[in-house]
């Protein structure tokens, strides 16, 4: 059984290398790529604070389509370069925003998102595949370090895929 200890006593930095560790121990012995994201989406969401919901859009015939995550139901399809997670697919760039109501084109899938972050995730020879996305109740939720964490999470699932 996978124990998800106590990180809320770490900094940033350490919290999201004890983070990043966890996530390769869950993926490294298991090769489905549904059973990976559903871990990864749940070790986050339970162990990132202050998140409303985290999950995956997956790259299907041109557009963003839900995969597993924890949170509110949430937008099934969205077209590739709409919203939050269209624009950052499209772009091939993590976007991080502190105000989603200031964001033009945001998809609001549950009001209570106030901040979030998306980061593209590409196969070794630099396919899209699809995106992670992090959602927040709070402004301003994520900084440059919680980007780079994602960055490295996404990385490792990324590979999975
Ligand atoms: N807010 C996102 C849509 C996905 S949900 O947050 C889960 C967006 O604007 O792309």
């Amino acid at each position: 059984m996978f124990a998800t200890p106590d990180l809320s006593k770490l900094s940033k930095p350490e919290f999201y290398r004890e983070l990043t560790a966890q996530i390769s121990a869950l993926v490294q012995d298991e090769t489905d790529p549904v059973a990976n994201m559903a871990n990864c989406a749940a070790l986050i969401f339970h162990s990132v604070p202050k998140l409303n919901w985290a999950g995956f859009y997956l790259l299907k015939g041109g557009e963003l389509v839900l995969g597993p995550f924890q949170g509110r139901v949430a937008c099934v399809r969205i077209a590739f370069g709409r919203g939050v997670v269209g624009t950052a697919a499209e772009k091939r760039t993590t976007i991080r925003v502190g105000d989603v109501n200031q964001f033009p084109g945001h998809i609001a899938c549950d009001s209570a998102s106030k901040s979030e972050i998306v980061v593209p995730l590409t196969s070794d020879d630099s396919r899209l595949l699809g995106v992670l996305d992090i959602d927040s109740p709070e402004p301003d939720r994520f900084d440059a370090e919680d980007e780079e964490g994602f960055r490295a999470i996404g990385k490792i699932i990324a590979a999975k895929l």
